[in-house]
């Protein structure tokens, strides 16, 4: 059992997370400033594990936040922190466009501070939410962890940025223990459709948008491209059920507190690409309604295809996916059924 200390433990990734941790016994520490999330995320990971976890609510970039984190001991059971999971950042690539700024100060400048207090704590075991926005528009799928990291965006420049700055830090030999886990498209719910995605205001990825035009809240959906070289002309991406990301932390976590220390740079994938339309029709047999769309063009710096290849995963963490598309729509729209507006 360890203490873990998950930035971004309330959103969509983190909440998950915490669950899959509570329940396999460990201590959770949740730091999150809830800017693109809910305290109820929390209230039903511990309602649904039945176990409390820790909260210190306050940003990345507040010093005094991080200093209550590693032990200002004002959280109720206190107790050194044996590794951070670091979800915290901000994740919209059209955003990252607009304002590169802010994305290379709360997810580079945040990245670096929270390393800052963990190397003062002594604490030097990470996971690191990485993407595969780092490999910009890739020359062949699946991809390898090898292949070329070329991002073609501020999001995807901040993510390669912040693993330079870990593969620095193991350069160091101050036995630094991490793993840079670049997820394809996580997706779905936990199965209870308690906890899950909750966007604010028009979601930027496919899935919570399907899904808010089968529940009625938007009126179509809006399909990218229809002349990719793809068995319907649509493009085609890897989607993970986001407990069996939630499940690759843990294995990620046992395999760094277990082995020497190591980088470890690892996708989490599936291994299988699923085209828009694929995706459209299972939800349509999941939840029994209709999602209308419009195929309109192509969208600048899109790619046709994107699919991992989670091999050295499932070779170094002993992990893989075991949940299918049908899965992930069967829990995605049990969440977006019994939670219309989301947490609110
Ligand atoms: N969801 C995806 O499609 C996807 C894909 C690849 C990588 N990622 C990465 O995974 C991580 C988690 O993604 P998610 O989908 O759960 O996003 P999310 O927005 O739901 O969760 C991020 C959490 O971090 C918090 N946060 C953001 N900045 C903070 C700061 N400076 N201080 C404290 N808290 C802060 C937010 O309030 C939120 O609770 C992110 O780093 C994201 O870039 C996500």
């Amino acid at each position: 059992m360890a203490r873990l200390l998950l930035t971004g433990g309330a959103g969509f990734i983190g909440s998950h997370t915490a669950l899959v941790l509570l329940e396999a016994g460990h201590e959770v520490v949740v730091l999150d400033d809830f800017r693109n999330s809910s305290p109820k995320a929390l209230e039903r990971v511990q309602e649904l594990s039945g176990r409390s976890l820790d909260l210190v609510a306050g940003s990345l970039g507040d010093p005094a936040t991080l200093e209550r984190a590693f032990g200002g001991g004002l959280y109720s059971r206190g107790g050194a922190i044996d590794a951070v999971i670091h979800f915290a950042g901000l994740k919209a690539v059209g955003e990252s466009v607009r304002h590169p700024l802010l994305y290379w100060d709360v997810n580079v400048n945040g990245s670096r501070l929270l390393l800052e207090a963990m190397d003062r704590a002594g604490c030097r075991t990470i996971v690191f939410s990485s993407s595969a926005t780092l490999y910009g528009m890739p020359e062949r799928t699946p991809i390898v962890e090898t292949d070329a990291v070329r991002p073609i965006n501020p999001y995807g420049h901040s993510k390669a940025a912040v693993e330079r700055m870990l593969a620095d830090l193991c350069e160091t030999g101050a036995d630094w223990r991490v793993a840079s886990l670049r997820y394809f498209n996580p997706v779905g719910a936990h199965p209870s459709g308690r906890i899950g995605e909750d966007p604010e205001g028009i979601p930027n990825n496919l899935f919570p948008f399907v899904s808010q035009v089968a529940v009625g809240r938007r009126p179509e959906l809006q399909v990218f491209g229809s002349d990719w070289p793809t068995h319907d002309g649509t493009g085609m991406r890897d989607y993970i059920h986001v407990m069996d990301l939630a499940e690759g932390h843990r294995a990620a976590l046992d395999t760094l507190l277990r082995e020497p220390p190591q980088l470890l740079t690892l996708n989490l994938g599936s291994g299988r690409g699923h085209s828009v339309l694929d995706v459209v029709r299972a939800f349509e047999i999941a939840s029994g309604r209709s999602v209308p769309y419009r195929l309109v063009d192509r969208r600048p710096g899109d790619a046709a295809e994107t699919v991992a290849d989670p091999s050295l995963a499932a070779e170094r963490l002993g992990w893989r996916t075991s949940r299918s598309l049908e899965d992930i729509c069967r829990d995605g729209w049990a969440w977006q059924q019994a939670n219309p507006s989301g947490y609110r």
